[in-house]
């Protein structure tokens, strides 16, 4: 039993003694140190990619991360499209639903065709906006909208849809609206005996026109570009039927636009009656209408379309 424990006890002494030992040798520590950081430098250089092996392969993946962190060269944005004519052919197709009849006129806005819905025959009246004039589609979406807004008002074209093409690979969009047959009153009056109407004729004009208008001011509406180029003489005898084409974007609806487009009638009637040549002859009625084209006096006598028309319709002839 002694001899038992004199073992036990020694053991944990001898480890002692063993790790004293170690201790006491510092030069295999000292290479196991040394051999230990060695391995953790190469490891570093691994990882890093400078070492030998494998680090030759890390260096592309670094180099593709890289490419791929470098901001990407923007596209430079293309210059904004100036048109300031469409010349499209008879029978070009549009938006695969319609195609080009005949060109109706043109101006600062756009060109406007007649063109025919393939699957129906129908014809209609084409808007094609210039771009620089219909920046993101305002002028037209305003216009389409203004247009669905006087649907009720004879005197006003219908707005069908609109469609989009693409030109000089730009995307444009028109407006289709329905096709009206007749005359310009421009061209209606030129072939006139002495290019003018008779007063009796000029004032049956005027109140076609102011009933029509008068429909458009009763919505606290405006055209704002009423001259006898936008209008159309669809018919006439006693009476005219007319059809106004072309409104003009003024901003919201203001007294001001309003009072512009009862000024503007009465220009229409004065140039109808043959303008200054003829002025001076004219009948006191139609004068007293004209008010010598003074704003001032225009707008005391007619604050809207439909005063003039309640004043035509009660007028007294000498
Ligand atoms: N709906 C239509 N139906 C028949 N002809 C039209 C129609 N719309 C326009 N036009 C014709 O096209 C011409 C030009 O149209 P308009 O809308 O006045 O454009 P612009 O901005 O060029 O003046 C008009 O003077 C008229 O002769
Ligand atoms: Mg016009």
């Amino acid at each position: 039993m002694a001899k038992k424990k004199k073992r036990k006890k020694k053991r944990p002494q001898k480890r002692k003694q063993k790790r004293k030992k170690k201790r006491a040798r510092p030069k295999v520590r000292r290479r196991r140190v040394r051999r230990r950081k060695a391995k953790r430098r190469k490891a570093k250089a691994r990882k890093i990619g400078r070492g030998k092996g494998k680090a030759r392969k890390a260096k592309p993946r670094r180099a593709k991360r890289r490419k791929a962190k470098k901001p990407k060269p923007r596209k430079k944005p293309e210059p904004p499209l100036r048109i300031d004519s469409f010349g499209f052919d008879r029978g070009r197709p549009l938006a695969g639903k319609y195609e080009i009849v005949s060109r109706l006129g043109g101006g600062w806005e756009g060109e406007v065709y007649k063109i025919r819905e393939r699957s129906t025959g129908i014809e209609r009246a084409a808007k094609f906006f210039f771009p620089q004039r219909n920046p993101n589609n305002r002028v037209l979406v305003w216009y389409a909208k203004k247009l669905h807004k006087l649907r009720t008002c004879p005197i006003v074209i219908q707005y069908q849809t609109q469609e989009t093409i693409t030109f000089r690979r730009r995307p444009i969009t028109f407006l289709v609206s329905e096709y009206v047959e007749g005359e310009l009153l421009s061209q209606f009056l030129d072939r006139q005996p002495g290019r003018r109407l008779s007063t009796f004729q000029a004032l049956h004009l005027l109140y076609s026109l102011a009933a029509g208008i008068g429909s458009i001011h009763h919505l606290r509406e405006y055209h704002g570009d009423l001259h006898t180029d936008n209008i159309i003489v669809q018919r006439y005898g006693l009476g005219f039927n007319l059809k106004l084409v072309d409104m003009f974007r003024w901003g919201t609806p203001k007294q001001e636009n309003i009072q512009d487009d009862v000024c503007n009638l009465i220009r229409i009637f004065y140039d109808a009656v043959g303008g200054a040549r003829h002025y001076a002859k004219l009948p006191p009625e139609a004068k007293d209408i004209c008010c010598g084209l003074k704003r001032s006096l225009i707008l005391k006598k007619f604050r809207t379309a439909g005063h003039l028309q309640r004043y035509l319709e009660t007028i007294q002839w000498e």
